[in-house]
């Protein structure tokens, strides 16, 4: 990370211009020292390279907002999402890329169709440049997604914006996340938790040890609903939640523990769905616009990047979640990601998918057998 700072002439008006991501706690510590300056009337913050920012500073602007004039602009879209979400006001600055300039100057509006070939090949050479492996995924999906990146990018020909992302490592950048699709909620399908409470806890509460992998935890309301649970059973300390994602910068969202308030009258009633009878709100201190989950909640998730397909095997689980991942892959990475879970998990073991995944289309049958069909909760074949 870089800063640049400058006062506007005669005023105390403060310019910081925040270069990079920040990624050490130097980093940090270096832009607090400057936000805390105590002659300063008004601030501009621009955040430059930057794709997420940890609490601390994420806590730093929300109350700099709130007791002077602070303006905060941002250059990258993942960034303003989450800042909006998290109620903390401020303003999209849209960079034009080299290429969009020098396309023709009317912004073009309509998706294209695309041939699947040459998709099929740019996604092979995006696998060999950056290590991102999107070649097993839905082919629709992917380029309904591709489109959305060349809109934006306002590139009209296919062949000009695969060379763009190739050479240019933010259109690349753009691409990643637009393919990285992170809908999430607290207690999402309740009655998936009501059984992992009533059923797949309580059979696991036995162990001395508990270890349950969160795949594609996304912004971390999943780990943190799991880790509410295993509060309130009593088995939080005894266990460990590994929560990944392909998505680096959701990953750091998850550790920031931040969520919009929002959403809170549906996550309280999925909450009390799932069989809670406790304050759900008591689990987080509350902001005016966000809320942080408690830090006891937080101290036994690792988080951290890694891909389902192509990373391999992590550990031995007891309990697995891959949820709403699966539906993006061809049903061939279904069968290998399901085959590198069930050498994931523990010969005792449970498997949830989500409620629209399955195990028909995809061979997983020769991995698992269907422990409660409903809730999309298998245990390793040759357990039973
Ligand atoms: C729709 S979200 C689901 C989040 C959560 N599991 C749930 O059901 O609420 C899918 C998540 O999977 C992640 N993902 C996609 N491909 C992945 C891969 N190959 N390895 C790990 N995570 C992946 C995405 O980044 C996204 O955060």
């Amino acid at each position: 990370m870089d800063l640049n700072i400058h006062y506007i002439q005669n005023s105390y008006i403060k310019n910081i211009s925040v270069i990079g991501e920040i990624e050490t706690k130097e980093d940090t510590e270096r832009l607090l020292r400057e936000l805390e300056a105590s002659n300063i009337l008004e601030f501009n913050i621009t955040f430059i390279g930057a794709n997420t920012l940890n609490t601390r500073i994420v806590e730093k602007i929300s109350y700099l907002r709130k007791i002077l004039k602070c303006k905060i602009y941002v250059l990258k879209r993942f960034l303003y999402l989450y800042l909006q979400d998290l109620g903390i006001k401020c303003e999209y600055v849209l960079k034009k890329s080299l290429h969009a300039k020098l396309n023709n100057k009317t912004p073009i509006s309509e998706l294209r169709s695309l041939d699947t070939d040459m998709v099929n090949r740019f996604l092979e050479n995006i696998r060999l440049k950056f290590g991102y492996d999107y070649t097993g995924y839905q082919i629709d999906s992917v380029i309904r997604r591709i489109n959305i990146t060349m809109l934006r990018e306002n590139i009209s020909c296919f062949e000009q914006f695969e060379a763009a992302v190739l050479k240019e490592p933010e259109i690349f950048e753009q691409l990643f996340l637009d393919l990285s699709i992170n809908t999430t909620g607290f207690f999402r399908d309740p009655d998936v938790f009501l059984m992992l409470r009533n059923r797949i806890l309580t059979y696991l509460c036995s162990y001395s040890h508990i270890k349950i992998w969160c795949v594609g935890c996304s912004s971390g309301k999943e780990p943190y609903s799991l880790a509410i649970l295993l509060y309130e059973l009593g088995l939080l300390n005894k266990t460990y939640i590994y929560a990944t994602d392909i998505n680096p910068y959701i990953i750091e969202e998850a550790k920031n523990g931040l969520f919009s308030t929002s959403n809170i009258d549906k996550d309280i009633l999925n909450y009390q769905k799932s069989g809670g009878t406790r304050n759900f709100v008591d689990y987080f201190d509350l902001n005016d616009s966000y809320m942080k989950i408690k830090s006891h909640l937080q101290k036994n998730i690792l988080f951290f990047q890694h891909s389902v397909i192509g990373n391999g095997i992590l550990n031995e689980f007891q309990l697995i979640l891959c949820r709403n991942v699966l539906i993006y892959l061809t049903p061939q990475t279904q069968e290998k990601v399901l085959f590198t879970l069930s050498k994931s998990l523990d010969f005792t073991g449970f498997l949830v998918l989500g409620k629209s995944e399955g195990m028909l289309l995809n061979g997983g049958h020769s991995f698992f057998v269907n422990y409660l069909a409903k809730e999309k909760i298998y245990r390793l074949k040759q357990s039973i």
